[in-house]
């Protein structure tokens, strides 16, 4: 284990004590390095202080907390993104010197991590000192944050070194037992990282909730039987952490028993996967399983009929009758064309972006990291190492035409007999589409050219 200083200056600091910050602290402070904690309101510093753990000092003024830090200091914060960064910023710079570190921890969209990082580390007239400013993506929640998260972070590379040992100490482990953690590249590429993986977390989402609304429907709404179906579904590539979540949430309880059949239809959404669509948009990639993930959630608030749905929703179980459940090898190559295609997607983008703004992304570290601790790790990513490794086209294309074949075989066999209506499948057709397009020797799109061509004098090539 990495030692701290024996000196009496803490090692670094955390600002921002909700649960991430929090348990980020916790774990950095368990790992033996001393940490200085903050909070805008008081009472969450001395909830924290009363747990009594070692290697935790907290303060209640910033100049008292940068004085306790070694130099060059290293200075966490965990607030909500957004205006709250910039403040943050504002208020602790008079008190820090050229040279220390500021990492932002929290889902910051990258275009203002960028702006903060010339703004501080430029010196100019107004800016006497240089302040690094790293952007760095945490994942895993605030369980991830506690027992190992997955770490992106991204900025200048000297900065970015400094604060890496105490990132190793904390994260979580890939599959062979690394730290997922990587300096994942200049400027924003950390944030930027951070964001697509959280439009691949939407894409995946949604497609199991996709999986779930199809064995409802086969199952009667019998949730022990969905819960077993996708029990077999968490195994082999698709063995995953979101697979996970989704049992435990079937299985999830309260004092009027299990919950999910109640829980409101109304999916929330903070951002990220908008701005991953955002960034799409401006680059000219295509990601059509995450943008209709994030549609998917935007149409869950705007439906006219969901109170009559309430009512329908509760669906009785003819006890008389065992429902007959789908075969599970057709959903699990759908889950599995489904997976694939939002990975794929993702980091297309990320490639793209990175040609872009030349941020030195290295996407095999990126799809590493991302084996531990985070949101969408899975058994997938040691094959997705593989196939962006050897830049394997004909491998590629392999995969992709088993993906098209799993999506097609699941419809016809499964979706097409489904006993009453037609399941929400945004992100499996959009799957579907993905593959089909990226296999077709013919697009229809040869038409709107024409068109444009006819009504915008807009040029056509002729083949
Ligand atoms: C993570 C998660 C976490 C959160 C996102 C998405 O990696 O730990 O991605 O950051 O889930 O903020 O949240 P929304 O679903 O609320 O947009």
């Amino acid at each position: 284990m990495l030692q701290a200083s024996n000196s009496n200056l803490n090692n670094i600091a955390v600002i921002g004590l909700a649960p991430m910050g929090k348990n980020l602290a916790k774990n950095i402070a368990s790992r033996g390095f001393k940490v200085s904690v903050y909070n805008r309101s008081h009472e969450k510093t001395d909830e924290l202080l009363t747990e009594n753990q070692e290697n935790i000092i907290g303060f209640y003024d910033y100049k008292e907390l940068v004085t306790s830090l070694e130099m060059p200091r290293k200075i966490i914060v965990m607030v909500k993104s957004g205006q709250p960064v910039d403040d943050f910023i504002d208020d602790i710079v008079p008190f820090m010197d050229s040279g220390d570190i500021l990492i932002d921890c929290g889902n910051s969209n990258y275009k203002d991590t960028e702006r903060r990082q010339k703004k501080l580390e430029t010196v100019n007239k107004i800016n006497t000192k240089a302040i690094h400013f790293i952007g760095c993506g945490v994942s895993g929640g605030w369980k991830g944050a506690l027992n190992g998260p997955s770490i992106m972070p991204g900025g200048q590379v000297e900065a970015v070194e400094v604060i890496m040992p105490i990132l190793k100490a904390i994260a979580a482990k890939d599959f062979n037992n690394s730290p997922c953690v990587t300096n994942v590249g200049l400027s924003g590429a950390g944030h930027f990282v951070k964001t697509v993986h959280n439009g691949i977390e939407y894409a995946i989402m949604q497609g199991i909730a996709e999986i779930y609304d199809i064995l409802r429907q086969y199952s009667g709404g019998n949730q022990v039987l969905i819960e077993k179906a996708f029990s077999e579904l968490n195994t082999g590539e698709i063995q995953s952490y979101l697979l996970d979540v989704t049992i435990e949430a079937l299985q999830k309880e309260d004092e009027n028993g299990l919950m999910l059949e109640r829980v409101d239809f109304k999916a929330g959404a903070k951002g990220t996967g908008a701005w991953t669509v955002e960034s799409a948009l401006e680059l000219g990639v295509a990601i059509p399983s995450i943008a209709a993930s994030v549609m998917a959630r935007i149409m869950s608030n705007h439906n006219q009929f969901f109170t009559v749905n309430k009512i329908d929703r509760i669906i009785h179980q003819d006890t008389n009758q065992e429902p007959q459940m789908p075969n599970n090898q057709y959903l699990t190559n759908a889950l599995e064309a489904i997976y694939l295609t939002a990975y794929l997607q993702g980091l297309d983008l990320i490639n793209k972006a990175n040609e872009e703004y030349k941020w030195n992304i290295n996407l095999d570290e990126v799809i590493r990291i991302w084996q531990g601790g985070c949101i969408i790790r899975s058994k997938m990513l040691v094959k997705l190492s593989e196939l962006i490794k050897n830049g394997n086209s004909e491998l590629l294309t392999e995969e992709i035409k088993k993906a098209r074949s799993g999506l097609l075989e699941c419809y016809d066999e499964i979706v097409q007999n489904l006993p009453s209506s037609v399941p929400y499948l945004s992100v499996f057709t959009s799957a579907l589409d993905y593959c089909s397009v990226l296999l077709a020797d013919k697009l229809p799109t040869n038409m709107t050219q024409l068109q444009r061509n006819i009504f915008g004098d807009h040029e056509i090539i002729i083949r």
